[in-house]
């Protein structure tokens, strides 16, 4: 049996240890300049993150939770309204929602791709809502509230099927924020608009994390908002600064939700290698794809959808039996992860709303069957062919039982 693989499931130590001299000089930088709060590097770094977005603006916030809640308030979300996203999701999406004043409901994901299901979003407007032409606003009919937005989160770092959301939210008048905390330079092929598309340029806004996982993680917390349009940067960046433009000039209550020039800086010099991390992520994805093809059946890997070039985030396969593989992978030495065990319509910090076990059978059943490979830049061909034996290892000794 392979032991002591000693494969961790992400490795950030390697990765930093690289470019150290580099991250070192930013402190020394901004601790010999004491500009500690907004600045060059916060200038710098919103002007080169909306570059590699493709997007017009970008607003650094001090997380992807708060990223979400400015973008949402900035693009008009209000108290009272209902917000739809999907339950496959982490907490912080919800959280962001709720805090934003709205309510969060929940539309069940396609199994194939984890994403919103953009049928299912119709038929949640068409048959749970009624359009008020007069007012132009969507009548959530049981809640008697008002749908204005979705977040399409980009789970995993693969893009939702974009098309035809905003085609729905032309339709419905909804705004669109994008949740791209876990998908920092994936691509979506409109077929709309006959090109590919950037992640964090396609919805009225976009949230990004910058948590140290992520595709790009500063060293210790941070977010950003990207979009195309000025008036959601300028609300968004008065949002996250106590609600000024002008210190001790407060248009509206606020929040301190500023990114710190240390992590803008070190984030300046990660999205250099951004792209090419990137591109190990797929590497390995093709791999790990190919290793895990004799599998097929009892542990599947994930589907690339055809509009989509995924980023990888996280490589998660499905298997009947993810609770006894990730044993046998811990017991091995391999790190994995579950993105996520409980769908958030089962959680108990929503035990007071009105959902049950059953209501989204989609997030239900992927919650009990994911299970997150190791995946990282750096990951080695060896580290994954070791990954993989395990998990035939695994599959054949579960054949035989
Ligand atoms: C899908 C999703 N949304 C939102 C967030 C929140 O980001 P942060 O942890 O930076 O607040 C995360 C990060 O974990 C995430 O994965």
């Amino acid at each position: 049996m392979t032991q002591n693989a000693k494969i961790p499931f992400v490795d950030l130590v390697s990765l930093h240890r690289a470019i150290e001299p580099e991250l070192l000089q930013v402190c020394k930088r901004v601790i010999e300049t004491a500009g500690f709060i907004g600045g060059p590097e916060v200038e710098g770094l919103e002007k080169e993150f909306a570059q590699f977005c493709e997007a017009e603006y970008c607003v650094g916030v001090n997380s992807g939770t708060d990223a979400l809640r400015f973008a949402l308030t900035a693009a008009g979300v209000q108290p009272g309204d209902i917000v739809i996203t999907v339950p496959n999701t982490f907490i912080a999406t919800t959280e962001a929602i709720s805090q934003a004043g709205a309510r969060p409901d929940f539309v069940d994901i396609d199994p194939i791709t984890f994403n919103i299901d953009s049928r299912k979003l119709q038929s949640y407007l068409e048959t749970q809502c009624v359009f008020d032409a007069k007012t132009g606003r969507c009548i959530q009919k049981a809640l008697n509230q008002p749908v204005t937005a979705i977040v399409p989160v980009h789970l995993f770092g693969q893009m939702a099927d974009m098309d035809p959301i905003l085609e729905l939210a032309e339709k419905y008048h909804l705004i669109v924020i994008e949740d791209a905390c876990q998908a920092h330079g994936a691509e979506y092929f409109s077929k709309k608009q006959n090109r590919w598309l950037k992640a964090g340029s396609v919805g009225r806004a976009a949230a990004f994390s910058f948590y140290p996982g992520k595709n790009l993680g500063a060293c210790g917390e941070g977010g950003a908002i990207t979009t195309n349009d000025p008036e959601v940067a300028r609300r968004s960046a008065v949002l996250r600064d106590h609600g000024s433009a002008k210190k001790y000039y407060h248009e509206v209550e606020g929040y301190n939700g500023r990114l710190d020039s240390i992590q803008a800086g070190m984030l300046r010099i990660k999205l250099k290698h951004l792209a090419d991390w990137n591109e190990q992520r797929r590497a390995a994805a093709r791999i790990y794809d190919e290793l895990l093809k004799p599998m097929k059946g009892s542990v599947s890997a994930p589907t690339q959808a055809s509009y989509s070039k995924a980023v990888y985030h996280l490589y998660v396969v499905r298997t009947p039996f993810r609770d006894e593989l990730q044993k046998h992978l811990t017991n091995a030495g391999i790190g994995t992860g579950i993105h996520y065990p409980v769908p958030l319509h089962l959680q108990k910090a929503y035990s007071a709303m009105a959902w049950a076990k059953g209501d989204f059978p989609e997030a239900e059943g992927a919650a009990e069957q994911i299970l997150s490979l190791p995946m990282f830049a750096g990951l080695t061909l060896d580290q994954q062919k070791l990954v993989t034996e395990a998990i035939s290892e695994f599959a054949a000794s579960f054949a035989t039982r």
